[in-house]
């Protein structure tokens, strides 16, 4: 193999927006699922170009929304290496950084069917334990999670 050319790629560029680029692979679907697919522009997204960064990356680009703090802190969650950059006028304006929040509540569900938290549909509320990867811990019965795809599934929203 040696040393790899990238190969060139595009996703078109946007003239406003918000762009979450360097998602390592195949971690792409889990963030926009939690972002949720709903906006009012066009959601593009790429899966699985090479990157110096992160090897293989994913990227997504929500025309016209720019996300928020909660938002962010979700994308920290599953995907802390991701790098956020605000587009207005066609010029990124914004690199934003990526803080992995202490807790989180009320987004992802308890995998413990028997956790009072699903028993009782109570708000599900989770401390960071670790960063790399990132381990919740259920306030309720806590059991220590990894962020995966099950956790959001059937979340209410
Ligand atoms: N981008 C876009 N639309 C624009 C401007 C930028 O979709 N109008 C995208 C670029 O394609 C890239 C990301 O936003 O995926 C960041 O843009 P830029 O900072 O110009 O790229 P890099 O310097 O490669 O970013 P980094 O240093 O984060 O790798
Ligand atoms: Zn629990």
């Amino acid at each position: 193999m040696g040393k790899k050319k990238e190969r060139p790629y595009k996703v078109f560029k946007i003239e406003k927006g918000t762009v979450i680029d360097h998602i390592p692979a195949p971690k792409g679907l889990l963030v926009l699922e939690v972002l949720g697919k709903k906006n009012d522009g066009i959601v593009s997204i790429g899966l699985n170009f090479d990157s110096q960064k992160v090897g293989k990356k994913d990227l997504i680009k929500f025309e016209n929304k720019i996300i928020d703090k909660e938002e962010t802190d979700k994308i920290a969650l599953i995907a802390p290496e991701a790098t956020i950059n605000i587009i207005e006028n066609g010029e990124v304006v914004e690199k934003r950084s990526i803080d992995v929040p202490q807790e989180i509540t009320g987004f992802l569900n308890c995998l413990n069917p028997n956790c009072v938290v699903n028993r009782e549909n109570l708000q599900p509320h989770f401390e960071v334990v670790e960063e790399g990867p990132v381990k919740l811990r259920c306030k309720y019965c806590e059991r220590v999670w990894e962020v995966k795809y099950d956790m959001v599934e059937n979340k209410r929203k």
